[in-house]
């Protein structure tokens, strides 16, 4: 499904300059600008929240809602929207300690360690969760394709931004955060989501479980 896989590629990049923003954040006052600062702004709010972040939401978590059938008000669509949300406030924390007035050192690090690791998080959650059980839902219910949309000029200079940000500032090369995929890993796991047994199985699949356990 071209949405999925555009979705998916983006998370590549994402991580990326996501990573970029850790080492700028670490770099001392005198290499960092402020102007790299507010391009890196620039990307998290335009390319990974104004498109990223809102394809999933209007396109995917409404067609997982209204055409798959799947709840939006719990589980992990629900949570996966507060993530968004989340994020967008760290955005907003961290522009605090980018807007040119003073340097903020080691506020910066901290926020920027936060916003971090939650896309991070997030990211994991959507690539091995969220993007390969979608898709089998949506198709049985007659969904193969989903509409997109192209960058906006504004998007796509936010993103060839983000993308010098990487080559100045490369990623951690091991970034001190645990990482990995499924809902074991999630951090919202029995806080806001119950698993995805729990909160996406239907009737059927349980019964396919309880037979494959017993081995019919
Ligand atoms: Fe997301
Ligand atoms: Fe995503």
């Amino acid at each position: 499904m071209t949405l999925l896989d555009e979705l998916h590629a983006e998370h590549d990049v994402i991580e990326q300059v996501a990573g970029a923003f850790l080492t700028y954040a670490a770099s001392p006052a005198a290499v960092r600008s402020r102007d790299e600062g507010a391009a890196f702004l620039r990307f998290f709010r335009m390319y990974a929240g104004q498109f990223h972040h809102a394809r999933e939401e209007d396109t995917l978590f409404v067609a997982l809602r209204d055409r798959a059938g799947l709840p939006a008000n719990r589980g992990p669509i629900a949570t996966l929207i507060a993530d968004h949300e989340r994020m967008a406030g760290l955005i907003a924390g961290l522009a605090s300690c980018l807007d040119g007035r003073a340097d903020a050192g080691e506020r910066l690090q901290e926020f920027a360690t936060a916003y971090v690791h939650a896309l991070w998080h997030h990211i994991d959650a959507e690539n091995s969760v969220l993007f390969p059980e979608c898709e089998p839902r949506l198709r049985r219910n007659g969904v193969t394709q989903l509409p997109s949309r192209p960058m906006t000029a504004d998007e796509r200079q936010a993103l060839s931004e983000g993308q010098a940000l990487v080559a100045r500032y490369p990623p951690p090369a091991n970034p001190d955060v645990m990482r990995g995929d499924g809902c074991i890993m999630c951090p919202a796991f029995g806080v806001t989501c119950r698993g995805l047994e729990l909160e996406w199985w239907n009737e059927w699949e349980w019964d396919e479980f309880d037979d494959r356990m017993s081995g019919a």
